[in-house]
């Protein structure tokens, strides 16, 4: 089926959005199609997480599962998570460490660390009966495997022979924030992963919606960590797809737009009784105190304040996905500085002061969508067009560029 045939995209291009994007069975059918199975590389964990040869552990890209393995000689290798004999996982736990060799619980055929297959349990039968057939070809079959390439220890997979090389498909603005944040040796403080009720595209919008940041997020605005009023501007890769928001906090000046009268965030009865929660450093020269990146279709790189977080939002259904975090450090931090690192971090995640309301605001917009599939949203904030935005967050422009994106690999 092709997407051409459930529907048609409107005639104003990516400042409409049809709602039947977010619910629709066929189009989550196509998206793993064109999207996770297509020229597109993916985040699925960090080099670190697999540091020793035999290390593995499992991922996600979109429906298929895939296990990455840190082989003999130190490189990645990366398989569709499926054993050739009927389908099973071969790797069941989510990562672990394999002796030499991964093996399927199943009926116990064994595969190698890049996914041959070595053996299988009674090949030749028992008792001389039974058995594979005399002419079975162990070589003649793998594990399929995946191209994997590493950037500043982030690990990336793709399904598709066509995927161009990685910084090519990153392009030097988005490697420029990855070597800003995280081109140092980190460690991850903590991981959690939380449900959501939408679809994942309503968050990549979400995460991309540098209008909504100080207007949804009360805390936001109240401790001045983030406001439009500030210093920023949305970054775009070339053709739009990926999007860095940046703000310098210092620079926040007094805007009417900001008035408690007009504002639900700006009600200035909201303070925080405990200000270590984002007590920190300045850690960056350029004075950053914001920088939210995405990298097409579904990464994240997040820094606030010090708070440094790596998020990947993978669809389980048409109206579900799963956003999965990691926390990072540095390893060279302080006490003091990890202590601030933690202490922000109750900012992000499910129950955090800002992130929390990231994580309802989907499915109140499935729940206000799914009944009009042929209506559409407007994203006019900042212009029709995809274009990077360097003095302003108060656009939409980054939301556009996902669905430039999305529209360029589905072909509508
Ligand atoms: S399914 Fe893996 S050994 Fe049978
Ligand atoms: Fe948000």
């Amino acid at each position: 089926m092709t997407v051409e045939s459930i529907f048609e995209w409107p005639g104003e291009g990516v400042s409409r959005v049809p709602f039947r994007v977010y619910s629709d069975p066929g189009i989550y059918e196509a998206e793993q199609d064109r999207i996770f199975r297509g020229p597109v590389w993916h985040f699925v964990m960090m080099d670190r997480e697999i540091p020793e040869p035999g290390d593995y552990r499992r991922a996600r890209i979109g429906d298929t599962p895939i296990v990455a393995v840190r082989d003999a000689g130190g490189g990645i290798n990366a398989m569709v998570n499926r054993c050739v004999h009927r389908g099973n996982l071969v790797c069941i736990d989510e990562a672990g460490r394999a002796d030499g060799r991964l093996t399927c619980v199943y009926h116990n055929w064994t595969y190698d660390l890049s996914g041959r297959l070595t053996s299988v349990a009674f090949q030749k039968g028992a008792g001389g009966k039974g058995g594979m057939p005399e002419d079975f070809d162990l070589s003649a079959h793998r594990m399929t495997p995946l191209r994997v390439a590493v950037y500043r220890g982030l690990v990336f997979v793709t399904l598709s022979d066509d995927t161009p090389p990685l910084e090519d498909y990153l392009g030097p603005e988005m490697c420029a924030n990855i070597d800003r944040v995280v081109g140092r040796d980190m460690v991850i403080l903590g991981t959690y992963t939380q449900s959501m009720a939408n679809n994942w595209k309503l968050y990549m919008e979400n995460v991309r919606d540098s209008y909504h940041a100080s207007l949804l997020h009360l805390f936001f605005t109240a401790t001045r960590i983030n406001r439009l009023s500030m210093d920023g501007g949305i970054r775009l890769s070339d053709r739009g797809w990926h999007h860095i928001s940046y703000s310098i906090a210092a620079t926040d000046r007094e805007e009417p737009e900001y008035d408690p009268e007009k504002l639900r965030a700006a009600d200035d009865d909201y303070d925080i009784a405990d200000p270590r929660i984002v007590r920190g450093w300045p850690e960056f020269e350029c004075g950053t105190t914001l920088a939210i990146q995405s990298v097409f279709p579904n990464f994240v790189l997040q820094q606030t304040l010090n708070s440094i977080a790596l998020r990947i939002c993978t669809p389980t259904g048409p109206d579900s996905c799963e956003l999965s975090w990691r926390i990072l450090g540095c390893a060279d931090d302080s006490e003091a500085e990890r202590a601030a690192r933690v202490h922000q971090s109750n900012l992000i995640g499910p129950a955090g002061l800002i992130s929390m309301e990231d994580g309802i605001v989907g499915s109140w917009v499935r729940q206000g969508t799914r009944s009009e599939p042929d209506k559409a949203s407007l994203v006019e904030m900042g212009g029709r067009d995809v274009v990077p935005s360097p003095g302003s967050r108060a656009t939409e422009v980054s939301v556009r560029g996902f669905w430039r994106g999305w529209r360029d690999l589905m072909d509508i």
